[in-house]
């Protein structure tokens, strides 16, 4: 599918070649002289007149009439130099990717050396390159049926490079390997709820553990209810779908110690129940299982990438449908770990499903947790669309997924938590928690409830109501699951410094 060459990237027929271009060159020096010469200088002119430009994501593509064996150059701008970052490099590319789609090419080469700066190695460029060309190039096959357009297939990628062959190799497997974890997150949160039941993530689970090697334990409802999860089993109860807990354990270390745990809410569908959401308000439900997915795409790049590291992998997943035996309003209900929960909203499900699940992560040794949940509408309101709310109760665990986060290019921010927060999920008059304080500051809310069941344990809790799904296409993806947060887990989990 792709080979690396340390040959001269002008040299050889190519149908396309993507070329980076940084600082707005005065002319073609450096990396590009060669393929000026091989134009007569015609390039710098082009530059001149503006038809190719360093600006940040512009695209140009150049025929070469002959002048070189490469028929087709595409020049991407990269913008300064000194701004570059991973994460623009990423974008940058991703659009690139998708003119090589319009131009409908079946092969295309890489001009590696011209990604690169100080910072940026080849390395690291090849890596960014591949998982955005990854994501960028992402499609949900949907259930039309069949259409008569011919699909274009790519089928060689040719990356030139003078760094040595073997890491330019294996970065832009990782690349891969990265952006195909998303990929497969995307497409679990863009299958209708009628299509992946609880039970079909568990059958997914189960595939991941066999092609892994991961330890796997799917309990079943007889298991939930002996174990008492309580919480969990009351936003089942209406539904006729049977519930899963489902945890995959990675052991990388020889030891079952120092282990991250991964949560993350898997509700099927979600309809609020009997406070049901308004018409308006249910469509979509079906991504209700982002954080699931966001889990399940970080282990999958785990199993491939095998670090020395311990992580459990735990997942609630069941719908919230009413039926004459579904959990109510004012209904008190017991979690696994003992603590009593007045349901005053049966619409805040994902904290009951996700404190049971929390408290099964630890039982299974997590000493470090990790929630992801597209848990509260609030989070949107709170930090609009493009966010990623945070809450945590250990500032250095905090900055370790700040960081991942800013090497995956995943925006998260942190809300505040404070003593009268856990007051207000306390407040209940009749039990020791109570699922719905009331609006203000009801992402907060959410994420305080869960905290309720984390204890000391250093966690971090990530609302991704606004980020698991998008209305727009962007650079890195099509409209739809744009699989949030599998990256960034994956980076923690991995604890790799390599992308910056
Ligand atoms: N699944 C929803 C949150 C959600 C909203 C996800 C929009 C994606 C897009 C969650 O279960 C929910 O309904 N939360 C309520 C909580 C409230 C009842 C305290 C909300 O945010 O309105
Ligand atoms: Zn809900
Ligand atoms: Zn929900």
């Amino acid at each position: 599918m792709f080979h690396i060459s340390n040959g001269n990237p002008y040299e050889s027929e190519q149908e396309c070649m993507l070329v980076g271009l940084l600082d707005q060159p005065e002319k073609f020096s450096g990396k590009l002289q060669q393929l000026d010469e091989a134009f007569g200088g015609k390039l710098t002119e082009l530059v001149k007149t503006g038809d190719i430009s360093a600006k940040y994501k512009s695209v140009a593509v150049i025929h070469s009439l002959g002048n070189t064996p490469v028929k087709r150059f595409i020049f991407i701008g990269l913008g300064r130099k000194k701004k570059l970052t991973v994460a623009r490099l990423r974008e940058a590319a991703g659009k690139a990717s998708k003119k090589l789609k319009d131009l409908r090419v079946k092969s295309f080469s890489i001009a590696l050396d011209t990604f690169t700066t100080g910072e940026i190695t080849a390395e690291k460029a090849a890596w960014t390159v591949s998982e955005a060309f990854t994501m960028a190039s992402y499609e949900f096959p949907g259930y039309k049926q069949k259409s008569n357009e011919p699909k274009v297939i790519i089928d060689t990628i040719t990356v030139f490079t003078n760094e040595d062959k073997k890491t330019i190799d294996f970065a832009v497997k990782t690349g891969w390997i990265f952006g195909t974890g998303v990929n497969r997150a995307r497409t679990l949160v863009n299958t209708p709820s009628n299509l992946l039941r609880p039970s079909d993530l568990a059958a997914y689970a189960a595939e991941l553990a066999d092609e892994y090697g991961f330890e796997i334990e799917l309990l079943d409802k007889e298991d939930i209810e002996k174990l008492g999860m309580g919480a969990f089993l009351a936003v089942n109860r209406g539904s006729g779908e049977p519930p899963y807990m489902i945890v995959l354990k990675y052991q990388g270390k020889e030891k079952w110690t120092d282990v991250l745990g991964l949560v993350g809410k898997g509700i099927t569908f979600d309809t609020g129940g009997y406070s049901i959401k308004p018409k308006n308000g249910i469509v979509g439900m079906k991504t209700d299982m982002g954080g699931a997915a966001s889990v399940l795409g970080a282990m999958e790049v785990i199993g491939r990438l095998r670090p020395e590291r311990n992580v459990v992998a735990v997942i609630p997943a069941t719908d919230n449908v009413i039926s004459e035996k579904a959990f109510k309003p004012d209904d008190v209900i017991t979690s696994m770990n003992g603590k009593t929960i007045e349901v005053l909203n049966t619409d805040a499900e994902g904290r009951l499903v996700l404190a049971d699940a929390v408290t099964y992560a630890k039982m299974h040794g997590a000493d470090r947790l990790v929630d992801v949940a597209t848990l509260t509408g609030g989070v949107i309101i709170a930090l609009g669309l493009d966010k990623t709310g945070a809450i945590t109760n250990d500032e250095e665990f905090y900055q370790e997924v700040k960081e991942a986060s800013k090497k995956a290019g995943e925006f998260i921010w942190p809300l505040p938590y404070t003593k009268k927060d856990k007051e207000r999920v306390r407040s209940s008059k009749i039990a020791d928690l109570n699922n719905s304080p009331g609006r203000e500051g009801h992402a907060i809310m959410g994420g305080a409830f869960i905290g309720e069941f984390v204890g000391n344990t250093p966690w971090v809790h990530l609302d991704i109501a606004g980020t698991a799904t998008t209305d727009k296409g962007y650079d890195l993806g099509p409209s739809g699951a744009t699989g949030v947060m599998v990256r960034t887990l994956a980076l923690l989990a991995i604890g790799e410094n390599k992308q910056e």
